[in-house]
């Protein structure tokens, strides 16, 4: 057992999908894989590991947020060894032009966080996707007629903010989409010299406000698996 995770040794695989939302780890496991067990209940941040054509496959819920998704990043990491981490989740479009449903795949994420700039002593550091995962997961996605973006994404510290105009300069900087995990997975993946990617479907847009409905977001999270679970 690490701090936050119930496994034990071994009962993690060496890939692990990373949905912020704990049922959605759940969701996929229940509709993707077999022979699953939960093996983390923790804080209901549930966690199951089962076999995806023969490969064995983990997918853990991170919850929202930088402090969040760095406690299980870092713990399965370091305690249980895992080396590909994909996060799937859900983004807010920064342009007009990015609709609802598009999924992009996130070459590198800025941050409005202070976690990296401490860390790097005041300078900024750029965390950036494995070459190779997103390199593969464009490719599949194309194989499997599922459309996608390649784009800085942007990872936030907060959700609601009383500033409209607050993510105009990432916009204008070819920023696409707002989300509030990627920053961190990418920092923590090269540190500890693993594999990091993630791939994000747009759920609401920032400029229009027109947000999707529940149904549609599902749909996507059944692209975004295929996507991932094919590319491992
Ligand atoms: N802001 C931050 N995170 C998000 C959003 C958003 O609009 N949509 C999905 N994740």
């Amino acid at each position: 057992m690490s701090f936050h995770i119930g496994a034990k040794k071994g009962e993690i695989a060496e890939t692990v999908l990373l949905p912020g939302d704990p049922l959605r780890a759940k969701f996929i496991a229940e509709n993707f894989l077999e022979n699953v067990m939960c093996y983390n209940e923790v804080r209901n941040m549930l966690g199951f590991t089962g076999t995806y054509k023969g490969t064995e496959i983990s997918i853990q819920g991170t919850g929202m947020g930088i402090p969040s998704t760095a406690i299980y990043v870092n713990e399965l990491v370091s305690e249980y060894g895992a080396k590909t981490l994909i996060r799937i989740g859900t983004c807010g479009s920064l342009k007009r032009e990015i609709e609802l449903g598009e999924i992009i795949l996130a070459i590198s994420a800025n941050t409005d966080s202070s976690i990296n700039r401490h860390k790097f002593g005041g300078m900024d550091y750029s965390p950036t996707a494995n070459f190779e995962l997103l390199d593969k997961a464009y490719h599949k996605a194309r194989e499997l007629s599922i459309d996608t973006r390649v784009a800085p994404i942007f990872s936030s510290d907060s959700f609601y903010d009383d500033n409209p105009d607050r993510y105009k300069i990432w916009a204008d900087h070819g920023v696409l989409g707002v989300e509030m995990e990627s920053a961190v997975l990418y920092t923590i993946a090269a540190r500890k010299n693993v594999r990091a990617l993630t791939i994000l479907t747009v759920s609401d847009n920032l400029i229009t406000e027109e947000v999707a409905p529940a149904e549609d977001r599902e749909k996507k999270i059944v692209d975004m698996a295929r996507i991932a679970l094919e590319i491992i």
